[in-house]
């Protein structure tokens, strides 16, 4: 049921991805080239299917309004892939189950390429401008989304990340990295959902803090897969933070009590979020997401 469902929202991410691709490149064509590698080699597209469900959760109904930002956010995760996969990140050479972007397009390009799709993020996210009724609202969403990628975000945690390459760790710090590298991003694409759909500030903690738990989950049961996955299913490969001499949650606390944790925080984000649907109806889908994440196998 999880396969299918997903699926065909998977195809509707795509199509307006592909809609907000650039189109009038001239002598730099090769970056927008690159991009289109990094963005369209397939992936789950959790982030916009996360920021899209949030959004009609709390009734929002203008495509024009949250496509560019659902495009955005997945431009920014995509980026965010292609450096971590760099020589002088992670070093790995597969992802989305084709080689990296690096790979195919040069070490430079790849830079580039990453550094592109982030700033065409935000241009994209701006189109959301030209049709707003409530500038003020896209201009909300327009800072969430770059917290979430920065400094304070996603941006944040890859820098301890790799500062602490080789290092043991405690909890505390690695629930610091994770909650910015991979929380962050999720947090973001679904307080935007929110913002945009005018839910109440209350609201948009709430609902940050259910995407939270899920993001910790999320990165938890990445590390289980980096250990015990299929690369054909995971399309990256596997032992890649073994080889990068990473602390994760499996080598802190062991395969099994890893998986209990993902469970631990995808009870907490499903509890959360019933409680938040008695205000907003339910999404059953979404209540589905959340459990079939926990034991995903890509
Ligand atoms: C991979 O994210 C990086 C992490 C934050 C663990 P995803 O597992 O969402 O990657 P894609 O988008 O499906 O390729
Ligand atoms: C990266 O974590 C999270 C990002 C912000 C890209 P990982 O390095 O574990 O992600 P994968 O396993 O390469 O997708
Ligand atoms: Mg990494
Ligand atoms: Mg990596
Ligand atoms: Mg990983």
């Amino acid at each position: 049921m999880f396969a299918l469902t997903f699926k065909y929202k998977v195809s509707q991410v795509e199509e307006i991805l592909r809609r907000f691709l650039p189109s009038d490149v001239t002598q730099q064509r090769v970056i927008a080239e690159a991009m289109e590698y990094a963005l369209m080699g397939g992936g789950k597209r959790l982030r916009p299917i996360f920021m899209a469900e949030v959004y009609e959760l709390f009734g929002g109904t203008q495509e024009d309004e949250i496509q560019p930002f659902m495009a955005a956010i997945e431009m920014i995760h995509s980026y965010s892939l292609v450096h971590d996969d760099l020589p002088a990140m992670d070093n790995d050479d597969y992802r989305r189950g084709r080689e990296t972007t690096h790979k195919v397009y040069g070490e430079a390009m790849g830079i580039l390429a990453g550094d592109a799709l982030l700033n065409y993020a935000f241009e994209t996210a701006c189109k959301a401008f030209e049709t707003t009724q409530d500038p003020a609202k896209v201009g909300r969403a327009v800072r969430t989304l770059a917290e979430g990628a920065g400094l304070y975000g996603m941006l944040g945690g890859q820098v301890v990340d790799v500062a602490m390459e080789g290092k043991p760790l405690t909890e505390k710090q690695i629930d610091f990295i994770y909650r910015l590298k991979t929380g962050a991003l999720i947090e973001t694409a679904m307080k935007v959902g929110a913002i945009l759909a005018g839910a109440s500030d209350e609201q948009v903690e709430t609902i940050g803090r259910i995407a939270m738990d899920i993001g910790m989950a999320f990165q938890i049961r990445d590390d289980v897969l980096d250990v015990e996955g299929d690369t054909e299913k995971i399309g990256k490969p596997v032992g890649s933070d073994e080889k990068n001499g990473k602390c994760t949650y499996v080598t802190l606390f062991g395969l099994e009590e890893a998986k209990k944790k993902v469970e631990e925080y995808s009870d907490r984000a499903l509890l959360a979020f019933t409680i938040l649907e008695e205000d907003t109806g339910r999404n059953e889908f979404l209540e589905e997401l959340i459990v079939a994440l926990i034991a995903r196998e890509r």
